[in-house]
């Protein structure tokens, strides 16, 4: 492990790998709580995290990810290199994020999240003009696809699939299927399923890891775990 010289002011679990140039607890005005994050963390080199934020277990962090103060980020989230997450946010439990992902503040995730390369989160409605900040709301098992805009103050319900390219500016109700400019929902088809699969939410499925695919996965929580249990017998 790279100590992080630049700041000791962060508490890391057990077997955790630290890249090299990675600043841990980055410390700015007023600032309160060390960086906490939990066991078996992997966090590739040029990330920075601000101080007053706290990591579940099994944290995967590409290249260059910046992870602004006061998140609150759950257990096996994967965020991918060049992604940017604002501060004061909430992400929940197996959140898989690809690359040159922006989420501001005020943004709220569930779990068993997939956030495809290049989506943008936004936060304000009327910027510059009327002060208002209210971030987007998205549910447990959503699927959204690269390069999709994500307009202030959405909310996205439950298996809900956006397609690529999608403007959402109205709030997706549970079970949808939707995409364009601007993005219309539809019942969920059936080839969709019901959630996303948490073998592939939780694996980290890294083509430059080679270590053999970790199975602990199976002994999690998860929201909808009896019923995906059921669809395997
Ligand atoms: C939404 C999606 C699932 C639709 O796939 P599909 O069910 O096979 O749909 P089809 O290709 O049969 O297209 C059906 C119609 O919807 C349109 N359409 C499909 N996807 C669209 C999208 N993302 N935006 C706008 N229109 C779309 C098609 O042009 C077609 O219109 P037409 O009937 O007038 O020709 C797919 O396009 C998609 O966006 N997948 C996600 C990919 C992604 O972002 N992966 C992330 C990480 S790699």
């Amino acid at each position: 492990m790279n100590p992080s010289p630049e700041s000791s002011f962060f508490e890391l679990g057990p077997d955790c790998e630290i890249g090299p140039n990675v600043l841990l607890g980055y410390r700015y005005p007023g600032c309160r709580a060390p960086t906490r994050i939990g066991a078996r963390a992997r966090i590739h080199s040029g990330s920075v995290i601000y101080a007053d934020t706290v990591i579940g277990d099994r944290f995967t962090c590409g290249h260059n990810v910046t992870i602004r103060a006061e998140c609150e980020i759950g257990d096996r989230v994967v965020i991918l290199h060049g992604s940017t997450l604002e501060g004061r946010l909430k992400i929940g439990k197996g959140v898989k994020i690809m690359a040159h992902v922006y989420i501001p503040s005020s943004t709220t995730i569930g779990s068993m999240v997939f956030i495809g390369p290049g989506v943008n989160f936004l936060n304000a409605l009327l910027p510059m003009r009327v002060p208002v900040v209210g971030g987007a709301t998205i549910g447990n098992h959503v699927m959204i696809g690269g390069g999709v805009t994500i307009g202030p103050g959405v909310k996205i319900g439950d298996n809900v699939f956006i397609g690529a390219g999608a403007n959402v500016v109205r709030d997706i109700p549970a079970n949808s299927l939707a995409y364009g400019n601007p993005a219309r929902a539809q019942p969920l088809p059936e080839k969709f399923g019901t959630m996303n699969d948490p073998k592939q939410i939780f694996n980290g499925l890294d083509l430059w890891d080679r270590r053999p695919a970790d199975e602990t996965w199976r002994d999690e929580d998860f929201p909808g775990r009896d019923a995906w249990l059921a669809s395997q017998r």
